[in-house]
């Protein structure tokens, strides 16, 4: 992990700036009110966020446990941070954060134009286990699911 930034999990306070950095990403974004739901609610739901030393918020990554499957559903680096290793950072902490539990089978749906979501998760093993055609609207397109076994 690079010096620039710590790993924490998400708390209420970060909701704002999360939800500014999933706007700026998706064409349909969660709500803020799903994230709160998620970090207080939600008994599956793990969340954790990056952020520098001015504690600003630089990206999250949020999943889901159930069973014995890590299912990955959000995870997202504001645009002037990224390339700098923090997808990959947050990705490595869920990985150490599950490990001893009884996960077996990691698994993502992914646009099959995001070019640097597939290359990303390439690099840590994941590998295209099936695809949901026309999953996604805003733009329509395929979803790929990847998975990979831990
Ligand atoms: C995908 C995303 C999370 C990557 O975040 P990031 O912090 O820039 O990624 P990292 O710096 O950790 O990149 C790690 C590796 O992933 C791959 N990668 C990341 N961005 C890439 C890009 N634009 N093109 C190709 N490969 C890329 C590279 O292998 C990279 O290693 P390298 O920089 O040494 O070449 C970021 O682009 C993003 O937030 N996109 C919008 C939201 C999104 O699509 N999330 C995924 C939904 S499934």
């Amino acid at each position: 992990m690079s010096t620039g930034y710590a790993i924490r999990p998400m708390g209420e306070q970060d909701v704002t700036a999360v939800h500014k950095i999933e706007v700026e990403c998706y064409t349909n974004p969660w709500t803020a009110e799903s994230f709160r739901y998620e970090i207080t609610q939600s008994p599956v739901s793990s969340f954790f966020v990056a952020e520098d030393a001015g504690r600003n918020i630089l990206g999250y990554i949020g999943v889901w446990l159930i069973e014995d499957e890590l299912h990955i559903n959000n995870l997202a680096v504001k645009t002037g941070s990224r390339r700098q290793g923090i997808a990959a950072g947050l990705l490595e902490h869920i990985l150490a954060y599950v490990a001893g539990r009884k996960v077996s089978i990691a698994t993502l749906e992914v646009r099959s134009s995001n070019v640097a979501a597939i290359s990303l998760y390439s690099r840590f093993g994941f590998r295209q286990a099936g695809l949901r055609r026309g999953y996604y609207t805003s733009p329509t397109d395929d979803a790929i699911i990847m998975t990979k076994e831990l």
